[in-house]
């Protein structure tokens, strides 16, 4: 007897390449996703921003070694942030924050740690001042991911940046506003892949 099992969409979303090439979401993010049984479109998503999370630490890394940063919080954090949207999922294709501290919860209630589960709740505001750069950098890449660009969030990058970089502000922005620009070059590409992926 020939059994044929078929891959759900949530299954895609979290297999699928891409193109161009979209990195693979962290196993423990994944995990939760196929627990939660996320919408497909919520899974496509992560993949976007978090494999724009991942370009701008890449170009931190080279550009910026200095400035310390968590990398495993931050592409856990844009693996996760709208993972509220689970028990959201009208957010998922129209306005609303209540995702933003459900997802929080849903983080710490499956053993995330707090440090890791924030940034569900954070990632939509940056403006305390204590805001960290790992919930800038998921910040930024949650709007860059579709080509958006937030003036005063990456003013707040670019006061880190010139910092640790013993920059003039006018430089450090130049450059974040030049990796910024090349990763934009690629919104339409992701979010044709988020588009291929249903809501339900
Ligand atoms: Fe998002």
């Amino acid at each position: 007897m020939l059994i044929v099992v078929t891959a759900t969409p949530l299954h895609r979303a979290l297999a699928d390449p891409g193109t161009p090439p979209l990195r693979p979401l962290p196993a423990e993010a994944a995990e939760l996703l196929l627990a939660l049984h996320a919408p497909a479109r919520l899974a496509a998503h992560l993949r976007a921003v978090h494999d724009v999370a991942a370009q701008l630490l890449e170009w931190l890394g080279q550009r910026h070694p200095d400035l310390p940063v968590d990398h495993r919080a931050v592409l856990f954090g844009a693996a996760t942030h709208d993972i509220g949207k689970t028990r959201h999922p009208e957010e998922l294709s129209g306005p609303g924050s209540r995702h933003e501290p459900a997802g929080e919860e849903i983080l710490l209630g499956y053993g995330v740690h707090p440090d890791l589960a924030r940034f569900a709740a954070t990632h939509a505001s940056w403006d305390s001042p204590d805001v960290t750069i790992e919930e800038l950098l998921v910040s930024l890449a949650d709007k860059v991911w579709k080509g958006r660009r937030e003036t005063d969030l990456e003013n707040r990058v670019v006061d880190r940046l010139a910092v640790v970089g013993d920059q003039q502000r006018w430089a450090a922005f130049l450059e974040l506003d030049d990796v910024l620009s090349r990763i934009a070059e690629q919104a339409d590409a992701r979010l044709d892949f988020q588009a291929r992926y249903p809501t339900d």
